[in-house]
């Protein structure tokens, strides 16, 4: 699932008449970056959502899909209530199945031997789902992220959304595997502080079953929702982009 809804706050007032998701990231609306993401592991089968205002702007964008070798199927989140509630609307889509989740402003642009990792890793959890698949990338400013904890075996114990002081370098990227217990979990979930369903509260949930398991990525990684990570965004786009001209 590419989830492409919410309220885009940080990128006003260029949110206020169009979605994130939308804008363009060097040669491309950001969606793509998500979405040929997930195409080149060999998800092929995809559920776009997004908010109620511009879901028809996704839809005429990119239609079924087909020019980009996917199949999108569209759901509308009707209120931002997190990314967490936005998780949840994909449960009939996945019908009993794992779902991979990616944050429709994530790029991650990794080489070919690691993307080929990657896709084994899908393949492998695909197979046998059990718990969750985090993704995370050494940074060198985590107090920005959701951070996570090892404990002593190194295994994840919890994670820290934008700690003062950081228990590590590592932060959680916008790519996830569940299994298919992310819908129950979504459930049982009550509202942050600050009135959303929280995905860290969902992956927390998977570590207290101890069912949490994590890959560290070697490649580059950003997400968009900020000017200045918008502009790092456009740069590893231009990147991708000279390396697809290749
Ligand atoms: P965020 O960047 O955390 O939130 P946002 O997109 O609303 O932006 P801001 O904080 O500036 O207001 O969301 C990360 C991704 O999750 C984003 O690509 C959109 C998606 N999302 C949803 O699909 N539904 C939601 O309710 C929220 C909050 C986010």
């Amino acid at each position: 699932m590419i989830l492409a809804g919410g309220n885009g706050t940080r990128l006003r007032p260029i949110t206020n008449v169009t979605n994130k998701h939308l804008l363009p990231v060097y040669d491309k609306p950001m969606i793509y970056y998500p979405l040929n993401f997930l195409a080149g592991l060999g998800i092929k089968d995809l559920i776009l959502i997004s908010g109620r205002e511009f879901a028809g702007d996704f839809a005429n964008l990119l239609g079924d899909g087909s020019e980009l070798g996917v199949d999108i199927t569209y759901k509308v989140q009707e209120k931002p209530m997190g990314i967490a509630h936005a998780a949840g609307i994909a449960e009939k889509f996945a019908g009993g199945d794992s779902i991979i989740t990616i944050l429709g402003d994530n790029l991650f642009y990794v080489g070919k031997g690691e993307k080929e990792a990657i896709r084994k890793l899908v393949r492998e959890f695909d197979a046998h789902p059990d718990g969750a698949y985090v993704f995370l990338k050494e940074v060198a400013d985590p107090e920005r992220f959701g951070v996570a904890v090892f404990g002593n075996d190194g295994s994840i114990v919890g994670f820290e959304e934008k700690p003062k002081v950081p228990k590590s370098n590592y932060a959680l990227t916008g790519l996830y595997m569940y299994d298919n217990t992310l819908f129950e979990k979504v459930r049982k979930l009550k509202p942050s502080w600050r009135g959303e369903l929280e995905l860290t509260d969902v992956n927390n949930a998977y570590v207290a079953e101890k069912k949490l398991k994590h890959y560290i990525l070697k490649g580059d990684w950003t997400d968009a929702g900020t000017f200045d990570t918008l502009v790092k965004a456009n740069v590893i786009a231009k990147e991708i982009s000279d390396k697809e001209q290749k």
